[in-house]
């Protein structure tokens, strides 16, 4: 029988994809989507939805245990920029959920887990180019600090307890039907929303500001099948890799599209923390363990963005 799953954070960014994604391989009634908040109509139309409050541990369970939960996608989370705002609730919400579904684990209520890091670990002594798997991590932002605290949590859990928890650090990930909230790499989403609307943009990282970035199809497909292995080799966080390019880089690609397209910069605060990041990282493990391998490079994700964008916008 296949394990019943849940998703929490099901109306964010990545969460309303992979739940689409996750109900057509294995069906809308073994799929639940939950999130504090109500979301896509896909979703909420497709399959079981639950309003759910990540850091309730009490709710939590009785959602569980309601739908016979065997997985859950932990996709709730504050991003990098707005952490910085909040830093408390950023630590609280992020640090709280994890534990919520990792106890859940431990006391063998669920038997896997998946739980999103992100390039955010890395900090700026970390190298910069192809930033391996293993290397100097000193995080300078609050999100950073949670995701790299989640690793050493989850390995902690793996092994103390056997744990199943499996994560990938996600480099910024750009999709069209729902939006990021918060993050230091949301530029390369809100770019397509300028160039469509207005034929302008004004950017809040400089021009040269590279970072790692992966079209959301390519996000899904590494979860999944992340998630998917009968066993993994290590229980870590991968680094996945995909595409890094600057504003400039991806505003040339648009103008191939939108010859009138302008792109400004006026960087904010959000610049110094792209400046901690890396600007591009080296998957061999992933590549190697779960046979990892992106599709989309910078020209087919921008087509497929302004085509998406062109009919949700009229
Ligand atoms: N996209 C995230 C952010 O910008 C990085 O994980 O915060």
């Amino acid at each position: 029988m296949q394990n019943k799953i849940l998703i929490i954070g099901a109306s964010g960014q990545i969460g309303t994809e992979l739940t689409l994604k996750l109900r057509q391989i294995f069906g809308k009634e073994n799929v639940v989507a939950s999130d504090i908040r109500n979301g896509n109509y896909e979703v909420m139309d497709s399959g079981p939805f639950e309003i759910l409050d990540v850091t309730n541990k009490d709710d939590i369970l009785k959602v569980v245990q309601k739908h016979q939960i065997k997985q859950v996608y932990l996709m709730a989370a504050m991003l990098s920029a707005i952490a910085e705002k909040k830093p408390k609730n950023a630590w609280e919400l992020n640090m709280d959920s994890l534990f919520n579904i990792l106890d859940l684990a431990k006391d063998k209520i669920i038997n896997r887990i998946f739980w999103p890091s992100s390039i955010a670990v890395f900090g700026p002594s970390s190298p910069k180019q192809n930033t391996p798997q293993e290397t100097i991590m000193n995080p300078t932002t609050v999100y950073g600090i949670s995701k790299l605290a989640g690793e050493n949590w989850c390995a902690y859990y793996q092994n103390k307890f056997g744990v199943d928890v499996r994560s990938i650090r996600y480099p910024g990930i750009i999709s069209y039907k729902t939006n990021p909230g918060g993050g230091t790499t949301d530029y390369a989403v809100e770019i397509f929303y300028g160039a469509l609307q207005n034929r302008n943009y004004t950017c809040f990282l400089k021009e040269d500001a590279y970072l790692p970035m992966m079209y959301m199809d390519d996000a899904i497909d590494a979860t999944i099948n992340l998630m998917q292995e009968e066993k993994i080799e290590k229980y870590t966080s991968y680094n996945v890799s995909a595409i890094s390019f600057s504003p400039k880089e991806i505003a040339q690609e648009i103008k191939k599209h939108i010859p009138e397209f302008e792109i400004n910069y006026k960087p904010d605060s959000r610049q110094g923390i792209a400046e901690s990041w890396p600007q591009s990282i080296d998957d061999q493990q992933a590549r190697k363990d779960w046979s990892w391998k992106h599709q989309f490079e910078l020209p087919e994700l921008v087509k497929t963005m302004l085509q998406g964008l062109h009919y949700t916008i009229k």
